[in-house]
């Protein structure tokens, strides 16, 4: 079968650069401007790829392009990065064979777009599902997040990748892809802070502003006014062909993709902030007692909102930006910062915090991208790492120096894998040779990475050595120790032959690069290969509530504080480039080298000179020479006699012999002309891709012819084995029908037969039954026959019977409404006399009887207080009413009475005829009816102390209790004691109990009370007595009601005489000695207290003023 060879046929220029003739550094160039003119921007060398950055969107990424090229082999269409991806990956899928993609050229060439360009084609052709569409599609989106975080817009290219990004998606053995690891490399995170004249800071600011919603950026304390931020340059802020919002829609939703979750989103985005925040925060001096300046914030608004985004104390920030704490030790010493250290501590925070975003980021995604299977993987690496830079406006500073020693090292690599070893490899398999020249650049990777007198080695050594350190003694120590290397140059260097060059300044130095020679400003240097964040600011920020915030800074973890310096920048970065370069060793490489066609970004101009440059520094002339001298193709003996064995009768299906020898006779056998292979120690060469093509393409029609085989002796196989299946099945199959037949066949006879005899069993049974019920019909006629004549006989007897019976009723009818005439005639007269009264006596006695009945239940309580009384039914009956109501009352009294013992009597007695004297007379008497009458109220008899006066009294004391006797000559009262008994009255001292005056009952006249509710009283004796000598008895008690009660109830007793008279006015007089005094009672106001008091106003009035009663 032919090989199609649309790559040599009907081609701009020329496809593949191998076939190029004449060739020359001219023809080279206009081949790939020929080819560049015509939209064709990818051109081969051998396995390589050239990619010309068209700067404009060519419709041959198409899903249409992806069949095209899936499946195909290299060289069989025209030359496309699809091609290159087709290879790799069928490379991995089909041979086992680990691969990598190293996409290499300078900034603005087109790598990333390359990069993106092999993971699409990748995740068109390889595997589908559910499973597996997510994570192809979480290996794309991966790509958004990153950019955004880690691109910028820089005078090269306006979507630069700031950051190495290196991939390897890992796929298993059907090439279904499994997940992916991804590495980063060295962020140049001091864009954060400052960015170059015309370019802009990381996307995701301009991004976050412009694309955010108003909710969003409130609740982040953002303007979406990008002025408003001191870190973000204004001179480009809006790029052409980029629209910040609709990418930040993008970005959320390719993080949504990629897993991330919505509260995780918000930290980052708040990250963000805080950073635009930390930008705006400034610093003013402030004047010290030791004339030094310490630096204060300036403005206190952005600080609190950083710190309350991030739940930082406040305090706690200010603090660490006006001092810092050293520690050596166990000895911690806190020196102040100024103004400038103040804003260096808050740029290495930005760029701390946001670089570690970054790599937090970095690690996210790879937690959901990793694969989740244990099995053994296969694994495809993509490499795109910042492109080579140098700068001639501005200063290259330490960052270029990195991103440039990175390139080298690919350089180097590539050299190491296409050039040296292909050489190399020709060598020691004894294939004839003449050797290519070409420039190796391990001289310039030793230079910079030597561990003892490398650059970066310097750099560190200076920035650990103790002592002052600066960005000149650097420079000074670079030019005693490199000047004698030949890709180093420095003004003072020891080489004189730089002395008079002024294009070199004092502080640069400069390198010759493979890609040209690059100056370095060695200002910022030191610094930033120290990488210092001062370790209050940490803490600082460990004590963030934000968990983000705090899990980014976890040295500032007081309980893990490491003295140790941290690794510099330079030998964190110089260590993973080197773990890098060991990774791309293991696999096999596939090379996309990148050429920017202009400077302008602008798609159709091509400019010679800078593509020149290109091809030079990249080593393609080179690289062409050693494939058109070389060998296209090389194999071991044993893969290469495995994979074509069946090209050849004798070699297949197995090869008894040594491998080389099974190859010999297989090349000889396929007529393979002598000068397209060549036979190496191990391996077998093959000179021309047409040649293995052929082969190639041998194999699959042999392929093909033995899958015919295969398949034609497994359908003979599969058929033979069904038929046999059938035929024991068909005898299984008949046995069974037969059996069936001849069951339905007997089933039927039965049936039959069956039917025959139920026919005649059917006719001779119909017959008898026939007979049967001829002889029964016959029985009933006669039957019924009798019945009807009984029935005839029967009716005419009852119809007599009813007849005799109805004249009998008829008569006794008459005869009673006869004997009713009669008497209705005999006692009409009675009746009219008589029935009336009789009629009105019973219904009142209904009447009566029913009203007794109804007291019954409608009786009200046992309470003599109780005033209730049934309703009266009839007017005729209110008489007996209320004299049932009064009978009933004086019985439930009587009852109530029939309770009472005889004291219990004796003190309602008392009560009772407290409340004749009293009740509506004295206004103290209401007060004294819920007060028990107690008498003895001073226990006279259990009291020791009266002992004396209880022998004084013979009869039994029924009152005791104190009482004041009022002094005549000032009207205040001198208590004494007060008995009463059966016969006389005793007033004694209340203190002694020595008896003062002992009145009989008799002397006794009268007692006089005010009206009002005091306690005074006077004892008026009988004139011409022995007590009354000397006079009357004016006093006052508590118990007044209960005294004058008992002294009246007891003294009428005792005189037996008609009652003691009481008096009851506001005006009498009283005896005292020979003179009459008046006692007058008027109404005090209440606030003269709530006792009465008396007051003597002459000789002959004392006046007793009574509270009136509230
Ligand atoms: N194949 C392509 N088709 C269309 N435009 C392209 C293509 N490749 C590159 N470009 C354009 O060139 C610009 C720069 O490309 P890219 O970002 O890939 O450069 P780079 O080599 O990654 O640069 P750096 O090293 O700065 O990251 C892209 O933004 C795009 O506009
Ligand atoms: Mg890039």
């Amino acid at each position: 079968m032919e090989v199609k060879t649309s790559l040599l046929d009907n081609m701009i220029g020329v496809g593949d650069m191998v076939l190029l003739e004449p060739l020359n550094e001219n023809s080279f160039i206009e081949n790939l401007r020929k080819r560049f003119d015509h939209n064709e921007i990818y051109t081969y060398i051998g396995s390589v790829v050239i990619s010309m950055n068209p700067y404009r969107s060519l419709p041959i990424f198409t899903p249409e392009k992806v069949e095209e090229y899936r499946n195909r082999n290299f060289y069989e269409l025209s030359p496309h990065i699809y091609a290159l991806a087709d290879e790799a990956y069928r490379s991995l899928r089909d041979q086992d064979k680990d691969q990598c993609i190293l996409i290499t050229g300078e900034s603005g060439a087109g790598k990333t777009e390359a990069s993106k360009l092999v993971m699409s084609y990748v995740a068109a052709v390889c595997g589908k599902g559910q499973e597996v569409n997510k994570v192809k599609e979480q290996l794309l989106q991966s790509n958004p997040v990153l950019e955004a975080f880690g691109n910028a817009k820089t005078v090269r290219n306006d979507n630069s990748s700031r950051f190495g990004k290196y991939m390897d998606i890992e796929f298993d053995f059907k090439g279904d892809p499994l997940g992916g690891v991804i590495s980063n490399y060295l962020l140049e995170k001091s864009r954060v802070c400052k960015q170059p004249r015309g370019e802009r800071n990381f996307h995701i600011f301009y991004q976050l502003l412009s694309g955010a919603s108003d909710d969003t950026l409130a609740k982040l304390k953002l303007n979406r006014d990008f002025s408003k931020y001191n870190y973000l340059s204004l001179d480009s802020a809006t790029v052409n062909g980029l629209d910040d919002a609709a990418s930040f829609r993008t970005v959320r939703n390719a993080m949504q993709i990629v897993g991330f979750m919505e509260d995780e989103v918000e930290s980052v985005l708040e990250l963000v902030a805080a950073v635009l925040k930390l930008g705006n925060i400034e610093f003013k001096p402030e004047s010290r007692v030791n004339g030094f300046d310490e630096s204060r914030v300036k403005d206190k608004n952005d600080l609190k909102e950083m710190c309350e985004l991030l739940g930082i104390e406040q305090s706690v920030l200010e603090r660490a930006f006006s001092y810092r704490t050293v520690e050596a030790k166990m000895e911690k010493v806190s020196t102040t910062l100024n103004v400038a250290q103040a804003y260096y501590a808050r740029d290495a925070l930005a760029k701390n915090l946001y670089s570690r975003l970054f790599s937090w980021l970095v690690t996210r995604i790879n937690e959901s991208i990793k694969a989740q299977a244990k099995t053994r993987h296969k694994v495809m690496g993509v490499l795109d790492i910042y492109g080579f830079e140098i700068f001639e406006v501005r200063d290259n500073s330490f960052e270029q120096f990195i991103i440039n020693y990175c390139n080298e090292k690919l350089q180097q690599i590539f050299i190491e894998l296409t050039l040296r070893e292909e050489q190399e490899e020709y060598i020691r398999e004894g294939i004839e040779w003449t050797n290519i020249e070409y420039f190796n650049n391990a001289i310039i990777c030793d230079l910079i990475e030597n561990n003892q007198n490398g650059i970066l080695a310097m750099l560190d050594e200076e920035c650990l050595r103790p002592g002052t350190v600066t960005d000149e003694t650097f420079l000074d120590k670079l030019n005693t120790i490199c000047a004698e290397h030949q890709h180093f140059e420095s003004r003072l260097s020891k080489n004189s032959k730089f002395l008079t060059d002024h294009s070199l300044p004092h502080s640069c130095f400069r390198i010759q690069h493979y890609a040209g020679k690059v100056l370095y400003r060695v200002e910022g240097f030191v610094d930033k290969n120290n990488d210092l964040l001062y370790r209050d600011m940490s803490q600082a920020m460990y004590k963030a509530t934000h968990s983000l915030m705090k899990q980014l800074f976890p040295e500032g973890n007081p309980a893990k504080v490491n003295l140790k310096r941290p690794p510099t920048a330079g030998f964190q970065f110089k260590a993973s480039v080197g773990g890098l370069m060991r990774n791309l060793q293991t696999k096999n490489p596939n090379y996309i080298r990148c050429i920017k066609p202009n400077d302008k970004k602008a798609a159709h101009i091509f400019t010679d000179s800078l593509v020149c440059h290109q091809v030079r520094y990249l080593g393609l002339m080179e690289n062409v020479r050693v494939r058109r001298a070389g060998y296209a193709f090389r194999q071991s003996y044993e893969s290469s006699l495995e994979r074509y064995k069946m090209l050849c009768k004798q070699t297949w299906p197995h090869w008894r012999g040594a491998a080389r020898d099974g190859v010999e006779v297989l090349l000889t056998d396929c007529s393979v002309p002598a000068e397209e292979f060549a036979y190496g120690r191990s391996k077998i060469f093959i000179r021309n891709p047409r040649t293995l093509f052929t082969l190639e393409e041998r194999r699959r029609a042999c392929l093909e012819n033995l899958a015919t085989l295969i398949q034609k002796i497994y359908r003979g196989w599969k058929c033979r084995t069904q038929f046999l299946l059938l035929k024991k099945s068909q005898v299984v199959v008949s046995a069974w029908y037969r059996r069936y037949a001849q069951q339905k066949k007997y089933q039927k006879i039965k049936s039959s037969t069956l039917v025959v005899q139920s026919f005649i069993r059917g006719w001779k049974a119909r017959k008898i039954l026939r007979q049967l019920k001829y002889e029964k019909r016959c029985k009933e006629a006669v039957t019924t026959i009798a019945a009807y004549w009984h029935g005839t006989q029967a009716r005419r007897e009852l119809r007599r019977l009813k007849e005799v019976a109805r004249r009998k009723h008829a008569v006794a009818v008459i005869w009673a409404y006869w004997q009713g005439l009669q008497v209705r005639r005999e006692y009409r007269k009675f009746f009219r006399a008589n029935a009336g009264r009789k009629i009105y006596n019973f219904t009142i006695q209904r009447i009566m009887h029913k009203y007794f009945l109804g007291l019954k239940t409608t009786m009200p309580s046992m309470s003599p207080i109780d005033n209730t009384w049934p309703a009266r039914p009839f007017n005729f009956l209110a008489g007996t009413h209320s004299e049932l109501k009064r009978i009933f009352h004086f019985w439930r009294c009587k009852k109530y009475q029939g309770q009472f013992t005889e004291e219990k009597k004796a003190v309602y007695e008392e009560k009772l005829e407290a409340s004749e004297i009293f009740k509506d007379k004295k206004a103290l008497y209401p007060s004294s009816v819920s007060q028990p009458f107690k008498g003895d109220y001073l226990e006279i008899q259990k009291n020791p102390k009266y002992q004396k006066l209880n022998s004084a009294v013979e009869d039994k004391v029924l009152l005791a209790d104190v009482v004041n006797k009022i002094n005549r000559a000032n009207g205040k009262g001198a208590p004494r004691l007060f008995l009463l008994t059966k016969n006389n009255f005793v007033l004694a001292d209340q203190k002694t109990g020595q008896v003062k005056a002992s009145v009989p009952l008799p002397d006794l006249t009268s007692v006089s009370v005010s009206t009002q509710s005091d306690g005074f009283f006077a004892l008026k004796l009988k004139e011409g007595s022995a007590s009354a000598a000397k006079g009357d008895f004016l006093l006052s008690s508590e118990h007044l009601i209960e005294l004058i009660t008992k002294l009246h109830r007891t003294g009428t007793a005792a005189a037996q005489r008609d009652q003691i008279n009481i008096d009851i006015s506001d005006e009498f007089l009283v005896h005292f000695n020979q003179d009459k005094v008046c006692v007058k009672f008027i109404q005090g106001s209440p606030k003269n207290g709530t006792n009465a008091a008396c007051k003597r106003r002459n000789n002959r009035l004392l006046e007793v003023s009574v509270p009136s009663s509230p």
